[in-house]
């Protein structure tokens, strides 16, 4: 089989212009990585010839040896799907996990995203938690954007309200929204803070930036960040028609956290 024609390849196009469809991803705006599994891009790529070495800002040792699929830095994902050894490409951690492996893509000196650093950070993070875990996606989510210059920036405040504008938000992320400052993009800094929460919440809001969101699968981590995003879309329409006049209670959402077996992030809801 030809790499482009398999099932991971074609849903991570089909997932960027998904993401670009939204409104998330204008311009350049938006970055994915997906750790792929080593026998199955074996079957479809050559790994032993390197097109090209990429130096890294970040030491990513804990990852040597490990292969991803991830967007390019200035890359519209407006362009991937029809356009993909330009705008995407396939690397491998080198050993000293301070320089990368071009082996597809990225055609014309292209290089990976720019938020690299944070990517493999929240790679390492996930991983820790969670054997399975594989994606990590960031984006311009526009609601959730709105909302970091209009809602209470702590994360229960804003987990609370999501979870309070659709009635399955609490099942699809039960553990919360984590919100880090603000800080440049692109930096270690920016990397190891985002790191940090992904240890609890697999959602990362970035104040007046995006969103990071993590998953086992591509379509799990944008059916995640799709999720909140349609809860701050109601808020807007909430409080575009007047504000709320009656809510889901916390009674409400410990019913359901019992009815679907899942466990709400401690002290989260009010039940006195
Ligand atoms: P890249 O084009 O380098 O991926 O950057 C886009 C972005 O959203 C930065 O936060
Ligand atoms: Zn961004």
């Amino acid at each position: 089989m030809n790499l482009q024609e398999t099932k991971f390849f074609k849903t991570f196009c089909n997932t960027a212009n998904n993401m670009y469809q939204h409104g998330w991803d204008e311009r350049n705006g938006g970055n994915i990585t997906l750790l792929l599994d080593k026998e199955e891009i074996e079957k479809v790529l050559d790994v032993t010839e390197v097109k090209r070495v990429i130096p890294m800002i970040f030491d990513a040792s804990e990852l040597a040896g490990k292969y991803f699929l991830v967007t390019g830095s200035g890359k519209y994902f407006k362009n991937v799907k029809e356009n993909p050894e330009k705008n995407i490409g396939i690397i491998r951690v080198q050993e000293n996990g301070k320089n990368i492996d071009l082996l597809w893509g990225l055609e014309d000196g292209a290089v990976p995203t720019s938020e690299l650093p944070s990517h493999f950070m929240s790679h390492i993070a996930r991983l820790k938690v969670d054997d399975d875990h594989r994606v990590v996606m960031h984006c311009h989510a526009s609601h959730l954007l709105a909302m970091t210059f209009t809602h209470d920036l702590t994360e229960k405040a804003m987990t609370r309200t999501l979870w309070q504008m659709c009635t399955e938000c609490l099942v699809v992320f039960p553990e919360g929204v984590s919100i880090i400052p603000w800080l440049v993009p692109g930096t270690n800094e920016i990397g190891e803070a985002t790191a940090k929460k992904m240890i609890d919440t697999r959602l990362i809001i970035w104040p007046f930036h995006g969103i990071y969101g993590s998953g086992r699968d591509l379509d799990e981590t944008f059916g995640l960040i799709e999720t909140a995003e349609k809860a701050a879309e109601i808020y807007t329409y909430v409080q575009a028609q007047g504000g709320a006049k009656q809510c889901i209670t916390d009674k409400n959402l410990s019913d359901l956290a019992k009815a679907f077996e899942i466990t709400p992030r401690e002290g989260y809801l009010n039940l006195n």
